[in-house]
């Protein structure tokens, strides 16, 4: 029994771990970081604004998810996001996760 505990909290350890790197490491693979800092504004809005500005919004992963997919413009200024065709609904979904956990 307690060995299987300890199985069962390293497990869980190892997968949040994955999580907060992989998706670091996602936006730098996707090269979003040439405009989007976590917490320094650049070409596009940083990532601590777009979390606070959905804080309160259920439905927000999803949608950023295809925003980050299809690009756009108008929510945070004129300047348009070029979509972003390369990135998988799976890694979306994971990057917009992220993007809405920063503080
Ligand atoms: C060429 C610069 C550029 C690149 C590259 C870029 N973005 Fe953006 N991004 C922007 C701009 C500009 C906005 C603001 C768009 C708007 O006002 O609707 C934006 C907005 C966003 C938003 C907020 C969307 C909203 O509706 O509030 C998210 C999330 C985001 N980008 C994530 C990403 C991710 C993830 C990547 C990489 C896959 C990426 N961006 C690549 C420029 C960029």
């Amino acid at each position: 029994m307690k060995k299987y505990l300890v199985f069962v909290l390293f497990g869980s350890m190892l997968t949040a771990l994955g999580n907060a790197i992989a998706s670091p490491e996602m936006v730098r693979k996707y090269n979003c970081t040439a405009c989007h800092a976590e917490d320094k504004k650049k070409y596009g809005p940083t990532y601590q604004q777009v979390a606070l500005k959905y804080a309160d919004d259920a439905g927000a992963a999803e949608r950023l998810a295809k925003k980050i997919q299809t690009g756009g413009a108008g929510v945070w200024g004129n300047t348009p996001m070029p979509a972003q065709p390369r990135v998988t609904d799976e890694d979306a979904l994971t990057i917009a996760k992220y993007i809405l956990a920063v503080k």
